[in-house]
């Protein structure tokens, strides 16, 4: 595997690869990787020429300074991870390539994202998504690739950066990948590294309560189903609702009525002492 850590080193190596007519599938991430990340390098490197991974842990999306500090860090293990999946390229950026002048004050995306920022993770993170479509952007712009690959664990940040590829009209097809689950159903997440041995005990009944949410689906309005998911999950001693959210699968506008969309998601944050764990699940479509 070959590894930048910077933009100009990357773009001399793409330059080359270009001549050659090479497709790029692209994986954005920021590290501490699991098998759901793999799962996505293994994609890219089925369906193209060559595999890029990025490892960049963004300030920008962060809207709390403890959580971007503790963010789990480990490249030498995810070099290692890289290396037996295949992937042809990592690119790993240090901070001030990705963000010349202090990032503080670096400009954010304008780009107005509508109800997609305004609900669920955007009314909870204000300013995460302007973080995050600042940032892939720019990787896009940098890595060039035909295909990128990403998560639906991170639902609304799929159909976030869906939006801005269109907007942008960035020749890139966008594909959305199955979350990949622990044994007992907990999304895998880097945040899963910080969670004590009882805390990642409890976090697994959050997927064990969603499905249940959906069996319920028939005999429940809307209203119930989300106290009824809202009271299960908080009876868990380390678990903490932040948000759930049923919402129209394409708009991610919220809903009330099972009729008024032809498809739902069910879209939840927890928190589980101090980390906060995202996860969703197809209601119908
Ligand atoms: O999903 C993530 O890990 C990040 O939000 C991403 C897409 C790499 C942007 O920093």
């Amino acid at each position: 595997m070959q590894i930048f850590y910077n933009i100009a080193a990357y773009k001399a190596w793409h330059a080359k690869l270009k001549s050659k007519h090479a497709s790029i599938g692209f994986v954005a991430t920021m590290g501490a990787l699991h098998q759901g990340h793999l799962s996505l390098i293994a994609s890219a490197n089925q369906e193209n020429e060559c595999s890029v991974c990025s490892i960049y842990v963004n300030p920008t999306q962060f809207n709390d300074s403890g959580d971007y500090e503790k963010y789990p860090r480990i490249l030498d293990d995810d070099i290692a991870a890289l290396e037996k999946q295949n992937c042809d390229v990592l690119f790993a950026p240090e901070s001030g390539e990705m963000y010349p002048a202090n990032e503080e004050e670096a400009p954010r995306s304008k780009l107005n994202l509508g109800v997609l920022a305004e609900v669920m993770e955007g009314e909870f993170r204000p300013g995460h998504f302007d973080g995050v479509v600042t940032i892939v952007e720019k990787l896009f712009r940098i890595i060039q690739p035909q295909r990128a690959y990403f998560g639906e664990k991170d639902y609304q940040q799929l159909a976030v950066i869906r939006k801005m590829n269109q907007e942008f009209g960035l020749p890139i097809e966008i594909i959305g990948c199955p979350t990949i689950r622990e044994n007992d159903g907990l999304a895998m997440s880097s945040r899963n590294l910080l969670l004590s041995s009882a805390e990642r005990t409890e976090a697994s009944a959050i997927y064990r309560l969603l499905v249940k949410s959906k069996e319920q689906l028939k005999n429940l309005e809307v209203q119930q189903i989300k106290q009824r998911l809202i009271d299960d999950i908080n009876r868990f001693e380390t678990l903490d609702v932040e948000y759930i959210e049923i919402a129209d699968a394409q708009t991610l506008k919220p809903i009330d009525s099972w009729d008024s969309a032809e498809s739902a998601v069910c879209c939840v944050a927890v928190l589980s002492g101090n980390v906060r764990l995202i996860d969703n699940i197809m209601l119908y479509n």
